[in-house]
């Protein structure tokens, strides 16, 4: 495979994100194949002409199967709504092409497992858009673990908070429609529940709650009623009798980017937040009482593959430079080799997780994932 061919639907939040990506792998990693941005979709001809212009792409269409169907395109990047990212995601496997599609699979479980059953038919790869497990600090708390350096693991707890619905007079929008699924279940516990597949592994059984801190929302002069719950928790049951906890919140004001990881362990803790991402926190409890506390490390070359980006420590990674990881390991995997990433398969069971979750809030008892 000389060049790579993009197709990207979406260009929102994430579709900014996956273009910038796409632009940077081959900068970044010099390992890849040449990258073409081949296609971009976008909902109207007008706004597709618009961001392929600002993005650098060949050709633009409001027409996503035109896209799919491009000879030029061997990679489609799917960063449209929630709603939409089965039959687009299904839709490229069949013609062959390889699929980084953004979280959550689909709503609708039954969509989540028509995407892995795609996937499983293709010869093409396919992984979803948990961008937090790539970052390097994250791969370092993977091996202090496998190290043992906390010994044993008891318990781990992460919180996801963000305030961009905090305000009860945020204008209605697809993230508050049913057709986007639970609310902040899908759309926040999906990450946590990424980082305990990676560090620890799947969830066993789950007890979980739902919460809707705000009705309605404006709508076309008047309100509208939200359809989500933004606010959601649950207890876990992990492998090994290690116990944890997730609990999210897309209306939690002053929270910018909050997703705070703690690991217990038996001989020590290990915290991260994802507002200070460059940072592990690590407390060992060796040594005379009035020594110990928490070490800070920051991340540097010494943390892979930091060092790709910049060759000097502490100058920090960011968001973006997340998805250029992400999309290195979809084209790793393109070319054969084994990376790390969620899969359709592991996407299945974090949504298996997460429509487990939200049963057992219906139903207030423990429930089986
Ligand atoms: N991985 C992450 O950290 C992360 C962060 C934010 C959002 N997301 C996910 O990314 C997806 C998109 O979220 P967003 O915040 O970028 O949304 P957004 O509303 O900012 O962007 C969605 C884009 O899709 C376009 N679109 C909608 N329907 C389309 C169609 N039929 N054909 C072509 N384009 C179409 C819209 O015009 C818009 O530009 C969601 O699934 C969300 O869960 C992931």
């Amino acid at each position: 495979m000389k060049t790579i061919g993009v197709g990207l639907i979406g260009t929102g939040y994430m579709g900014k994100c996956h273009a910038l990506a796409w632009t940077s792998v081959k900068a970044v990693f010099g390992d890849t194949p040449d990258i073409k941005l081949a296609v971009l979709g976008e909902v109207t001809a007008e706004l597709a002409a618009k961001r392929a212009a600002e993005f650098g792409f060949a050709k633009a269409t409001a027409d996503w199967r035109a896209l799919i169907a491009d000879p030029g395109v061997d990679v489609v990047s799917v960063t449209t709504p929630n709603q939409f990212h089965a039959e687009m995601a299904i839709g490229a496997l069949e013609a062959g092409k390889h699929v980084w599609c953004e979280k959550p699979m689909a709503p609708k479980f039954a969509d989540a497992e028509r995407m892995a059953e795609a996937a499983r038919r293709s010869r093409a790869s396919a992984i979803l858009g948990y961008n937090y497990i790539q970052n390097p600090a994250i791969r370092y708390i993977r091996k202090l673990l496998d190290e043992q350096a906390i010994g044993k693991i008891n318990h781990i707890r992460i919180e996801m908070d963000e305030d961009f619905l905090a305000d009860p007079d945020q204008p209605h929008s697809w993230r508050s429609e049913a057709t986007a699924g639970y609310g902040a279940l899908d759309d926040f516990a999906v990450h946590p529940l990424s980082l305990i597949a990676t560090l620890l592994g799947r969830a066993e059984a789950v007890f979980g709650e739902m919460s809707k801190p705000y009705p309605d929302r404006p709508f076309k002069g008047g309100r509208r009623a939200v359809e989500t719950f933004d606010i959601a928790a649950a207890l876990l049951r992990l492998p090994g009798g290690v116990s944890g906890a997730i609990h999210v919140n897309r209306c939690a004001w002053g929270r910018k980017g909050r997703i705070f990881v703690q690991i217990f362990g038996g001989r020590g803790t290990i915290v991260f937040d994802q507002e200070r991402f460059n940072e592990v926190q690590v407390y060992v409890a060796t040594g005379e009482a009035e020594d110990q506390g928490f070490r800070t490390i920051l991340m540097g070359p010494a943390h892979p593959p930091y060092g790709q980006f910049i060759v000097a420590p502490g100058h920090q990674l960011g968001f973006n430079d997340l998805k250029i990881i992400e999309c290195r390991k979809l084209i790793g995997r393109m070319l054969g080799e084994k990376t790390v990433a969620i899969d359709f398969d592991e996407g299945l069971a974090i949504e298996r997780a997460v429509h487990a979750i939200a049963k057992s809030s219906r139903e207030g008892a423990w429930t089986k994932v």
